[in-house]
């Protein structure tokens, strides 16, 4: 019995959220816009386009396209000068222990996600032959909430999308995994995630006997 195991990076392998955050922050503060962290939080899931546009809606500001892909660029330099000094200590609590066991069970794993940094990020922290396929943002046109990006990823994996299981910490990521038609496991705070089908604060409160329950399905 094969499932498809699809994982989401940025905040559920990795908490990537506070790089983003300080390249975001250095990027509004040098056209004059404030940044917080609860912008941020709202900034989970959501494209590297889609960011910026944010961002400048929230600012009140309107830039020409030039100005608008130079900022796109120096916004990822600063985010890889982070990306560069990681680790396999920044992979998020019993992650590896949960992907290890549905490694024991056979079971396809894909990573589903937005970034166009995440083959980077995986390598960094030692992850990438953990997975059997990597679907990111340099695959896939629409963003999340739109389900491509896990319709790409249980296609890669052969298995059809009923048959799919996501873990993400974003409400897009959910919404996407709801969408495809997929189990979704919410990694975070149950009144923020609460159209997923399970929700967790993170992989330590994941069992064996949870997905053995997933398998079986
Ligand atoms: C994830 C993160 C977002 C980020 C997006 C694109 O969804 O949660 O905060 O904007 O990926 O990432 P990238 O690495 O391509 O800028
Ligand atoms: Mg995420």
């Amino acid at each position: 019995n094969k499932k498809g195991f699809i994982f989401d990076l940025d905040g559920v392998i990795v908490d990537t959220a506070k790089y983003h955050f300080l390249a975001w922050q250095k990027l509004a503060k040098s056209i004059g816009i404030d940044f917080s962290h609860e912008q941020n939080e709202q900034l989970k899931g959501v494209s590297r386009v889609k960011s910026l546009e944010k961002i400048l809606t929230w600012g009140n500001k309107t830039i020409s396209e030039d100005k608008f892909n130079a900022l796109m660029a120096s916004k990822n330099d600063d985010y890889l000068s982070f990306i560069a000094k990681m680790n396999h200590n920044e992979i998020l609590p019993d992650v590896p222990k949960v992907l290890n066991y549905l490694k024991e069970q056979d079971q396809p794993i894909s990573l589903g996600s937005a970034s166009k940094n995440a083959r980077q990020i995986l390598e960094k922290v030692d992850l990438l032959k953990q997975f059997d396929a990597i679907v990111d943002g340099n695959d896939v046109s629409k963003a999340k909430p739109d389900p491509e990006v896990f319709l790409v990823a249980a296609k890669a994996l052969n298995i059809k999308p009923e048959e799919c299981i996501v873990f993400e910490d974003s409400v897009a990521g959910v919404q996407a995994a709801n969408t495809a038609n997929m189990i979704s496991i919410g990694i975070g705070e149950q009144n923020v995630l609460h159209e997923a089908d399970y929700v967790f604060s993170d992989f330590t409160e994941i069992d064996t006997a949870f997905i053995d329950k997933l398998i079986k399905r």
